[in-house]
């Protein structure tokens, strides 16, 4: 509820464009995998995603709590749970859970699970079970093995017996009776004994990817996948870093490991053969990121800009032994490409995959080229792979200890995680890269300034910016959005592409925008022209203030002074909620805007959640224009629930002062513009269809000219998808699904010449297909 208004400005509601685009010509190729994913266990992508397990800690490994179990003594039973490492399953399982249970009448007692927070039932889907068991002597059984409700409302259920004092492994299946998204899994006795558990599995049906997760990702139609980090890769040291052959055979010979930049267990039941497995289920080329010796360096103060802050890890390889590390990288090609007669194509033929997987690239490292030592290191990956697979194209990492040209190489990898103007920025750099140097791979990039969890704002700059790429493609022929997967009780990162809970999934706007993409891939463009108006940013027009994320309210709002030399105070006082307060200023009427986010949350690109395992982003103050995002720095800051602020905004032509309580937060010069207003490019499918692809950052709704000049047909059928939202801090989530999502339309038929209405703040995609004379 917008609380306060003063001065409310009369607007125009239609702006004009012009796109001329030349058809003449047949246009620049476009890479053919050009927008791929990258999948990183990260936000638990794989674990408690993807990967269809439902029971969290199965081994017991996880933590050195209980974690997701509990014990079930619903009557006058008594159980007591120990971990117990004493007769080990193997030596990679070897803490196991004892169950002791007393029991004198019978009564039902043992241990439940409540998967990734909640195990979702759903009514008639089966459910495949499967545990490591054994019984103290004179203790066989029988386990009842139950999917039921927290009130007890049993949804499933499975009986084990014979259970002998060595370890014997049990399976079996049932069919869930009802739906509840906050299931457990009980394994239980009605009888007095002891047993021990390990390896505990509760799968719906037979895939071991999760079926919504997988389609969405197969919708986007990704040309390749980069597995499987990421910072993941890299680990906090050498014992938490991703070793591949730790995470291929049974998954009884998987030790798992600390996931320690991420903080959470990693089961790694999602290994190098299932991440080559998803490659091949979504028809995409493998991008391999190996282990290259080297740590991410938790203990600078940012991951970003380290080199001289860069202390060197203990874990990091010393040159002299680095031969079984870049072996290491060797046999993971094997594995992936060899022949069945290589040990390691043998070992992928017994996971039951005897043809090779055809993996095409390997990055060494991730993020390593921050790191002075990588140079050395990077060649003797090199060297190696080239002698022995020279059609494995390699990639190195960007920030290198020397130039791109001093090191010899297929790709350098570079990450953008940007502000939107930033990323619109980098675009337009594109357009004047220089044509010799190293072809690149953005193999991680995502508006993430002024972007919340994935907002309307973040996805409008990365179509300009992936229209960009499409124009480049022949320098950066290959490009994938970071992290694409969050489980929304477990977020390390903010955006992300898809959000999930245990039984529904949503994209963002960014995953409808590459969806967008993916259904009009191109394979050429063309020239285009196109003339709009600048978004220019005003410093005068009205001011309201409202709670953002929070209820609040305000007394004695003033502005004195007029037009861009005024000066607005209120009193403001936060009343429920986590979020903040918003002061937007500066406003026609049109949508656009200044704003000052005060004790505000998921704002800043600047991240809280690195390496936290959790939700840490802190509150600040930050000065915004409305599509362009931050206007110089955040600072951190909350406010206090029931305390009344003295908000003061200063504004002397474009410089805007901000104060709570008399102090000085922010003083910053206001740019006059923030670019064009509508961006376009256009190009043809190999069908032959003509496609433009239509962002207009602005509020306003804009009425475009469009000329096809040049090209063969006379008349187009036409199709118009659009993306839109009012506001572009609107999100998508778990409850709104489709509150922003493309909606199509199929328009009359077109000449070369035809007008179109572009919503505000949209992006559009105009699929004209020349129809026959
Ligand atoms: O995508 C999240 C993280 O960002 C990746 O792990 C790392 O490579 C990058 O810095």
């Amino acid at each position: 509820m917008k609380n306060l208004i003063i001065a409310l400005f009369s607007i125009c509601c239609l702006q004009a464009a012009e796109i001329r685009v030349d058809l003449s010509q047949a246009g620049k190729k476009v890479s053919p995998n050009l927008f791929g994913i990258f999948i990183e266990e990260i936000n638990h992508a794989g674990d408690g995603g993807l990967y269809a397990e439902l029971i969290r800690n199965g081994s017991f490994a996880e933590a050195p709590t209980l974690d997701a179990w509990a014990a079930v003594r619903p009557s006058a039973a008594n159980v007591n749970l120990f971990f117990d490492s004493s007769t080990p399953l193997n030596s990679v399982k070897a803490r196991s859970l004892r169950i002791e249970i007393n029991s004198p009448n019978g009564e039902r007692a043992g241990v439940s699970n409540e998967g990734y927070w909640g195990i979702a039932a759903k009514q008639g889907e089966s459910y495949q079970f499967s545990m490591w068991a054994r019984g103290a002597e004179g203790f066989d059984g029988p386990l009842t093995v139950t999917l039921e409700g927290k009130d007890g409302a049993v949804y499933g259920q499975a009986q084990i017996t014979g259970l002998k004092t060595a370890w014997s492994r049990f399976s079996g299946s049932f069919q869930a009776g009802a739906t509840d998204p906050a299931a457990r899994l009980t394994i239980t006795a009605n009888r007095g004994g002891t047993f021990w558990l390990n390896l505990v599995s509760l799968r719906p049906g037979k895939d071991i990817f999760r079926a919504d997760l997988l389609q969405m990702l197969k919708d986007l139609k990704p040309g390749f996948v980069r597995f499987p980090g990421g910072t993941y890769v890299q680990g906090n040291d050498r014992a938490t870093a991703w070793r591949w052959k730790n995470t291929i055979g049974d998954l009884e010979s998987r030790p798992g490991h600390q996931n320690a930049p991420w903080n959470y267990w990693s089961t790694d039941s999602m290994g190098f053969h299932e991440y080559l497995l998803l490659c091949e289920r979504l028809g995409a080329v493998p991008m391999y990121v190996a282990y290259a010796g080297m740590t991410w360096t938790p203990n600078t103060k940012s991951p970003f800009g380290v080199l001289e802050n860069h202390k060197i890890p203990v874990s990091d390889f010393p040159m002299d032994q680095m031969g079984p590390i870049v072996q290491e990288a060797l046999d993971a090609i094997d594995y992936a490409n060899g022949p069945v007669t290589s040990t390691w194509g043998a070992l992928r033929a017994k996971a039951g995959h005897p043809a090779p997987f055809g993996l095409k690239y390997i990055e060494i490292g991730n993020e390593d080229g921050f790191n002075p030592l990588y140079a050395d290191r990077y060649m003797l990956f090199y060297s190696a792979i080239k002698a022995r697979y020279p059609d494995v194209q390699i990639i190195a990492n960007e920030r290198r200890g020397r130039t791109a040209r001093e090191l010899p190489m297929d790709f350098v990898d570079e990450h953008i995680y940007a502000r939107p103007m930033m990323a619109i920025e980098m675009a337009k750099r594109l357009d004047g890269r220089d044509r010799n140097g190293p072809k690149a791979v953005l193999a991680e990039y995502a508006v993430q300034g002024s972007a919340g969890f994935g907002n309307m704002r973040a996805a409008l700059a990365e179509a300009v910016m992936l229209s960009g790429l499409e124009r480049n493609s022949d320098v950066m022929p290959l490009a994938s959005y970071a992290p694409l997967l969050a489980h929304v009780k477990a977020i390390n990162w903010r955006p992300d592409l898809i959000y999930f809970d245990g039984v529904s999934s949503y994209g963002t706007p960014s995953y409808y925008v590459q969806k967008l993409f993916a259904d009009t891939r191109l394979d050429s463009v063309v020239p285009v022209e196109v003339k709009a108006d600048e978004m220019k940013v005003r410093t005068d027009g009205a001011v309201t203030a409202e709670g953002f994320n929070a209820k609040a309210e305000f007394q004695d709002g003033r502005g004195i002074g007029t037009g861009d030399n005024f000066t607005y105070t209120v009193r403001a006082r936060k009343t429920a909620g986590d979020g903040g307060i918003v002061i937007r200023f500066a406003q026609d009427g049109s949508g656009a805007y200044l704003a000052w986010f005060i004790g505000v949350r998921h704002r800043a690109s600047t991240l809280h959640v690195w390496g936290g395992g959790g939700m840490l982003d802190v509150p600040a103050h930050q000065l915004e224009s409305s599509f362009g995002g931050a206007i110089g720095r955040q600072v951190n800051g909350a406010l206090d629930t029931g305390r009344w602020y003295d908000v003061k905004i200063q504004v002397e032509g474009r410089r805007v002062r901000c104060f709570l309580d008399g102090k000085e937060i922010h003083n910053a010069e206001v740019p006059e513009t923030l670019g064009p207003s509508v961006y376009g490019l256009a190009g043809r499918t190999a069908g032959g269809e003509v496609v433009l692809r239509l962002v207009n950052v602005s509020p306003l709704k804009q009425s475009v000219s469009i000329d096809l000049a040049g090209g063969s047909a006379d008349r187009y059928s036409a199709v118009s998808t659009h993306l839109t939202s009012k506001n572009l801090d609107d999100e998508n989530s778990l409850a709104e699904p489709k509150r922003i999502a493309p909606i199509e339309r199929q328009l009359p038929s077109v000449g070369s010449k035809l007008q179109y209405e572009l919503e505000g703040n949209s992006f559009t995609v105009l699929k004209l297909t020349p129809e026959r004379k």
